[in-house]
């Protein structure tokens, strides 16, 4: 069972900072989950939100400003230096002398940023990376737009709440796999259905032991958390 560090090492660290990524190689996760959004100026940044003022010294929207002006915002954590908000560029350029893989949340559910599947796919075929990444989004256009673009890699649905918009037809080529709120695991039938058509579950965000047990009875592929390490105790405890 994968098992993808949440936003970073999130646990111990300001969730998606460069901080939050390196600390992940101290761990046994084999991969890194992050959310991006675009800039004014089209810049494809790693953050969660929409607007800066959760996680940074900043307010407002982020596509309200431009790169440049985004880096000013500082991000304080008592666990390490002063962070600024990462581009996709600079964790692609980073992640590709690892050994991790990556799977890049696109925010569009919110905001659709025009353009921004096409601009991550660059990004990733600019290093090279396209067998190590896989695609996430809550929302189906972008899932779709991004399996149009790159059929070679692979294109994740989030379900956060229901699966009323997942249709029971969904297909490999469609959709390569399903992340959904841990919560939904409880809807065996519906899962077991997913995984007869090849479809991967990687549920979120497994941070409790018994979410973990649930998630091996379920023969998830993966799971998506913000203590990866002690989940892979956890892991051994239960295998
Ligand atoms: O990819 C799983 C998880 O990140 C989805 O929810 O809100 O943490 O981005 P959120
Ligand atoms: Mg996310």
């Amino acid at each position: 069972m994968k098992i993808y560090a949440h936003r970073g090492f999130s646990g111990q660290y300001p969730e998606n900072t460069m901080e939050a990524f390196l600390q992940v190689l101290k761990t046994p996760a084999e991969g890194i989950e992050l959310d991006v959004q675009l800039s004014k100026d089209g810049e494809v940044v790693v953050i969660h939100d929409e607007t800066v003022d959760r996680t940074t010294s900043g307010s407002g929207y982020v596509k309200d400003y431009s790169l440049t002006e985004l880096k000013k915002f500082q991000i304080h954590h008592s666990n390490c230096s002063v962070q600024t908000i990462p581009t996709l560029d600079e964790v692609l350029y980073w992640i590709q002398e690892t050994q991790l893989s990556l799977n890049i949340e696109l925010k569009t559910d919110r905001i659709r940023y025009e353009g921004i599947e096409e601009k991550v796919l660059m990004e990733i075929e600019k290093y090279g990376l396209s067998d190590r990444v896989y695609f996430s989004s809550f929302h189906y256009e972008t899932v779709q737009r991004c399996k149009c673009l790159a059929p070679h890699i692979p294109a994740h649905f989030l379900i956060s709440r229901s699966f009323k918009k997942s249709p029971l037809t969904l297909k490999v080529d469609q959709i390569n796999g399903l992340n959904p709120n841990v919560a939904l695991l409880k809807n065996q039938k519906r899962i077991r259905l997913y995984q007869m058509q090849g479809i991967k579950i990687y549920p979120y965000t497994i941070n409790q032991k018994e979410q973990l047990s649930l998630c091996l009875a379920t023969r998830c592929d993966g799971v998506i958390t913000d203590y990866p390490v002690q989940l892979k105790e956890w892991l051994s405890q239960l295998a």
